[in-house]
């Protein structure tokens, strides 16, 4: 039988998150530096909200980035996982890394936080963002990121190798 999901909440980081931010920075593992996409050494708490809300608004894009929204996942008071959310894609973007980019620590994984966040998006994309059909793409060997596109109804459409990317990426179409 399998576990029962995880409760946690998805919201937007805040201002009162500098405590748990520092906790879950301590856990990120080496092999996934980019779980808080945007921050960067000497960046404070305040520099990283900024950063978020520029980078969902749209403004000041350099030519290959496109309006993103940040999620993240407590457990509690825990930051324990975080989602980003394409608007739109580019041809490179659509090829390679498609709308959704999601990561959980490594405490709590095989929990079912990174599957409900991904449905998540796929809500939030038809609701807010009218688009009905997702493309979420994972390195070919990560077993772990195709269960969860798998689990959530994902529709395998093929692989894409080539100059976007250094590793073989499996595409697929997801419907909210
Ligand atoms: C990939 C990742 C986000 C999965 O998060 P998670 O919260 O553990 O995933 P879930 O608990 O929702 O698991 C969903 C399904 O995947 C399966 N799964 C999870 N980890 C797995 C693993 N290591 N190997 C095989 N299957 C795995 C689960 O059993 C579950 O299957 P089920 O629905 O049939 O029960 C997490 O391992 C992670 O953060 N990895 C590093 C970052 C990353 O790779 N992000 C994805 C980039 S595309």
């Amino acid at each position: 039988m399998r576990a029962k999901p995880l409760p946690f909440e998805l919201r937007p980081l805040a201002a009162h998150d500098g405590d748990a931010l520092l906790r879950a920075l301590k856990q990120v593992p080496h092999d996934n530096p980019t779980f808080f996409q945007g921050l960067q050494s000497g960046m404070g708490l305040y520099d990283y909200l900024e950063w978020i809300a520029v980078r969902k608004s749209g403004t000041r894009l350099r030519a290959h980035e496109v309006p993103t929204t940040l999620l993240f996942a407590f457990f509690g008071s825990e930051l324990i996982g975080r989602y980003s959310l394409r608007h739109r894609l580019t041809p490179a973007l659509e090829a390679y890394a498609g709308h959704v980019g999601y990561a959980v620590l490594p405490a709590y994984r095989r929990m079912g936080v990174a599957s409900a966040m991904l449905r998540h998006a796929a809500d939030r994309a038809t609701r807010e963002l009218g688009i009905a059909e997702l493309i979420v793409t994972c390195d070919e060997d990560n077993l772990a990121s195709q269960a969860v596109i798998e689990s959530c109804g994902g529709r395998f459409i093929g692989t894409y190798t080539g100059p976007w990317s250094a590793r073989t990426k499996k595409r697929y179409r997801l419907s909210d």
